[in-house]
Order: C-alpha cells, then structure tokens, then sequence
C-alpha cells in the first residue's frame, strides 16, 4: 500500500466519530455511486441540516466501496476548507447507517446485499444542485444577473482551489454542484477525483484537456450565461 493511500485510510478511521444522534427526513437522490439522504441532528445545539451519502457500489465487494467512500472523503479532508468546497463532517460505517435509511430506499438494502456493506459520509445539506436550480429558472427566470455572474465567479474559484492542491476532480458537472440559499455554489461528488504529485499534475491536465475532459467546466459556465 502506497504511502497516499495509508494516509487516505488512516484519515477515514479517524474520521468516523459519533454521528449517531441524527434522524433520516427523506430520501434527495440516487447517484451512480451513492443515495443521498437529509438527514437533522438530534442536538438542538446543531444548527442546519446534514446530507448523507451512503456509498454503495453495485455489485461489488465490501472492500470496493470502502476503498470508493475512503477516496471521495479522503480527497476533501486533504483540502484546506474553501467557500466553494462542500462541506464534509466525517463517515460513517456500516454499524452506524440507520436502518430509516434502508426503509427509505428498499433498493438500496438489496443492492447492498446487506447492512455490513454500506458506508456512509455526512456532510452539510444544500437545498439543490445547480441542474435543479437551473431547470427552474429557465421555466421561470428568478435568478438575477448579479446573482448568475456570482455563481461564475464561484464554479471557477472551486476549480482554482483544487488546481492549487493539484486535485484533478474528474467529475464537473452540474449537478455536482450544490447550491446555498442565498446562491453561493459549492463543488461536491469527489468519488473519481485524485490528487497528483506536483510533477504530473501539469502532464495530466494537459491529457485531459487533450481528451476533452475538461469542457464541462467551459460547458457549465457557457448553461449559466445563457
Ligand atoms: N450535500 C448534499 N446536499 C444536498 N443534496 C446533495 C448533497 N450531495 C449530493 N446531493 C444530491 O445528490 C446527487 C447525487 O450525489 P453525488 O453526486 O454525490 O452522488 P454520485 O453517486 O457520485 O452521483 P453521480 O455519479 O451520478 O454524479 C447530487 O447530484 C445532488 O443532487
Ligand atoms: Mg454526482
């Protein structure tokens, strides 16, 4: 095992404290890798809400999605905090997923096999992702021309910020970002990102703009403007 990956795991297990004083509200969506769930906690002292996603992996082994959900949280924790990053509090593992979370999605009890196979990371909740929000405002335009060259402002400052820690995310798209009320965005779904070594970070992205992979990013900013 490399030493990043030591590291990564290390991060994982101590990053599962007690997130057992929370209730499950409603299912929010089914990703490829993961259901999201919102999610109160119990503490009154603990303002807002919190969003968990419970990795799963279908049809693989337990070791897999553990490996998946100790990258995603990996290659945030590895990230100084940023107004554009989502904000993650920690994981769970599978002793500590409500059941509320199986009787909420039945596909997920089956697809997991059983309860041993689930790993869970909490974070906070934002109320859409930036899909959702512009669907609306396409039907019914409510967003303001301040408020759209802010949320510009915000997709290029989260890219700046994982370039500067040499995170390549893997994933841009729209509805990996996440937005606050009052309009800010945060970059979310870190399950394919990698962080790089400094001497292959530049060969990287330039085989990855050679594969196009990086016009999402030109593509998401080209949907705000439009
Ligand atoms: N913290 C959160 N608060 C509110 N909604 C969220 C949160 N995290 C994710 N979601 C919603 O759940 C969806 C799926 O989450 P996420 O992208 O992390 O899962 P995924 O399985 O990796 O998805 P995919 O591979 O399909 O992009 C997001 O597109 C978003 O709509
Ligand atoms: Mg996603």
């Amino acid at each position: 095992m490399s030493l990043q990956r030591l590291r990564a795991a290390q991060r994982f297990v101590e990053s599962q404290k007690s997130f057992s004083n929370f209730d499950v509200l409603e299912l929010v969506d089914t990703g490829s890798n993961g259901v999201v769930f919102k999610c109160r906690p119990r503490d009154r002292k603990l303002q807002g809400e919190w969003a968990l996603k419970v990795v799963i992996n279908y049809g693989v082994d337990a070791s897999v999605i553990v490996s998946v959900a100790v990258q995603e949280h990996s290659c945030i924790a590895s990230l100084p905090p940023h107004r554009n990053i989502v904000e993650v509090f920690g994981t769970i593992g599978p002793a500590a997923i409500p059941q509320a979370v199986f009787d909420l999605c039945p596909q997920l009890m089956k697809e997991s096999s059983s309860l041993q196979e689930a790993v869970g990371i909490l974070m906070q909740y934002y109320p859409q992702d930036l899909e959702v929000c512009l669907q609306k405002h396409q039907q019914d335009p409510s967003l303001s021309a301040c408020e759209i060259f802010g949320m510009c402002l915000d997709v290029l400052l989260a890219l700046r910020h994982l370039q500067r820690y040499r995170m390549l995310h893997f994933d841009v798209k729209l509805n990996n970002f996440l937005v606050e009320e009052d309009k800010t965005l945060v970059l979310a779904d870190f399950g394919c990102a990698q962080q790089v070594a400094e001497e292959g970070f530049f060969f990287m992205s330039m085989r990855m703009s050679a594969e196009g992979n990086f016009s999402p990013n030109a593509e998401i900013l080209f949907q705000l403007c439009m």
